[in-house]
């Protein structure tokens, strides 16, 4: 009896783990990408100046630039640190050199890694380059792009390696992901709507990528495709929702994002801070008509929000109230902020937009405020742009909390935030730069 129960216990356990082999050569085999052959760079007069001025242009709306370039870097030549939510990825060098960046990529070997998130020599690119987005784009802008890289100047560097949690660093896991998060397919024009609709839908839904930013996220770092801008994260701040559910408490119309897009600030609204900052600042220098585009299909987007209707609400001050509320934050505001942000304050005279009239303290969660406080607004290098001046310094998390809850109280009709001490401790982790 015994013995039988043993031999058929090893012969389980035998054929399980024949399985269990089997089946992991299997999946191996699955993940496994074919490296694509190495070619000669490519000579600068084999691509036509139109070609590479359009790519160029779709670089900007790509946002390329802000993670390719490290700061004081040359332009595109990687080893930006990116602070993820599974650690700390150096973003590449795509310059044309050949040994360190893409130089010896063939057009094929550049498309496979904008759609399928598969870079030249076979492996699997993390999804931190938004190719859940980039693999919507036609082959036409494909190449204009690569048309772009191709032509710039070679740079050769040398790549810090990942820091990564474990087995994250383990890169075929990436095509279990892909499998799961990866949906390709080029973006198709929806039939009824005008062509500037379409446009901008084509851009805001590939290269653009602002789901990638303004889409909640799953715990493995999937895009949740149901709540499509519903409000996401971005490096410790809040994307916030750009739908039906926008927070803004004045309509979006195409006329404002335009205008926001373009210049970062917008007078009905607020300043484009932390992670959208660079984002404005590539739509700045990008086609004027693309613009107004991506504008169209986001106001489009939020017409069923709660403030899409209002044009012009009057601003909200209740300096009375929230003094006796918050006195602490009332004090510390009157010292740090009115001579800003006050009623009649030189900045407010220049037709600075109110702070009730922002989405950063109506938002449901604190964190942009904060962010704003504790970073402040930098207009991007080289561009005349507002500016706050960092503050983090300056004040302890339970002063940062306290003005915070002051302004929420003065400036809006929203619910006191709660446990703000501890959203300012995790913002401050969480703005840092790894
Ligand atoms: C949000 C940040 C981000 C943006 C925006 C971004 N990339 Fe990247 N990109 C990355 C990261 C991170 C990697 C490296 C991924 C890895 O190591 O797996 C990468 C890798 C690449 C690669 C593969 C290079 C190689 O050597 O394997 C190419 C090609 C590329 N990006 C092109 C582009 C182009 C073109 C754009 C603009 C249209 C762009 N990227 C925009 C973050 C970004
Ligand atoms: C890298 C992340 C990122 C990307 C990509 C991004 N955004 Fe944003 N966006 C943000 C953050 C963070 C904020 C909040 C900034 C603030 O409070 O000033 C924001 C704010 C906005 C706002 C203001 C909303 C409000 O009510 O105040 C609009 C509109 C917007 N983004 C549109 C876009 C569009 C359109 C795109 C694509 C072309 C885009 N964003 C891409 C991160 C991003
Ligand atoms: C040197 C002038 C200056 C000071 C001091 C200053 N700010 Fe700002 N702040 C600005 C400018 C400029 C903007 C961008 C324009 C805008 O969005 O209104 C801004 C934007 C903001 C925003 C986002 C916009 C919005 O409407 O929600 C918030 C929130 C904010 N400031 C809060 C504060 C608080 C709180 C303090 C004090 C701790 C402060 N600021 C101090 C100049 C200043």
């Amino acid at each position: 009896m015994f013995v039988k129960l043993a031999s058929l216990g090893r012969r389980f356990w035998l054929s399980t783990a024949a399985i269990a082999v089997a089946g992991a050569l299997f999946l191996l085999a699955l993940t496994y990408r074919p490296a694509i052959p190495p070619i000669s760079p490519p000579p600068r007069d084999s691509f036509s100046l139109a070609t590479v001025e359009r790519g160029a242009a779709l670089a900007r709306i790509g946002d390329c630039t802000t993670c390719h370039t490290a700061n004081g870097g040359a332009p595109f030549a990687g080893g930006k640190p990116l602070a993820t939510p599974f650690g700390t990825l150096f973003v590449t060098n795509i310059t044309p050199d050949a040994k360190t960046g893409i130089g010896n990529w063939s057009k094929e070997a550049f498309r496979r890694a904008m759609r399928d998130g598969v870079a030249r020599d076979g492996k699997h690119l993390y999804p931190a380059l938004p190719y859940e987005h980039f693999t919507h784009t036609t082959d036409a802008d494909l190449d204009a792009l690569y048309a772009f890289f191709m032509t710039r100047r070679p740079v050769s560097t040398v790549q810090p390696a990942n820091r990564l949690y474990p087995p994250l660093g383990f890169r075929p896991l990436l095509a279990g992901w892909k499998m799961l998060f990866l949906h390709k397919g080029i973006w198709q024009p929806t039939q009824g709507e005008s062509a500037e609709w379409n446009r901008g839908a084509y851009l805001v839904e590939s290269l653009g990528h602002c789901g990638g930013c303004h889409t909640p996220r799953n715990l493995l770092g999937g895009e949740k495709r149901s709540r499509a801008y519903d409000g996401g994260v971005a490096d410790g701040w809040v994307a916030p929702a750009i739908n039906g559910n926008s927070p803004a408490v004045r309509a979006w119309t195409a006329d404002r994002l335009y205008t926001y897009l373009r210049t970062g600030i917008d007078m009905n609204h607020a300043a484009a801070a932390g992670p959208m900052g660079p984002v404005t600042h590539n739509l700045a220098r990008a086609p004027e008509a693309d613009v107004r585009a991506i504008a169209v299909y986001v106001a489009s987007m939020m017409t069923r929000a709660p403030g899409a209707k209002v044009l012009s609400a009057p601003p909200i001050d209740r300096a009375a109230q929230a003094a006796a509320a918050e006195p602490a934050g009332a004090a510390l505001f009157a010292g740090a902020c009115a001579g800003c942000h006050g009623p009649g304050a030189p900045m407010m005279q220049q037709g600075r937009p109110d702070l009730s009239l922002g989405s950063p303290l109506h938002e449901d969660n604190a964190r942009d405020a904060i962010q704003i406080i504790i970073q402040g607004l930098t207009p991007p290098v080289g561009a005349p742009g507002p500016y706050m001046p960092a503050l983090a310094d300056n004040f302890s998390d339970a002063q940062i909390a306290q003005i915070a809850a002051y302004a929420r109280a003065r400036f809006t009709d929203k619910p006191a935030w709660p446990n703000l001490e501890e959203a300012v401790r995790k913002a401050r982790k969480e703005g840092q730069q790894p």
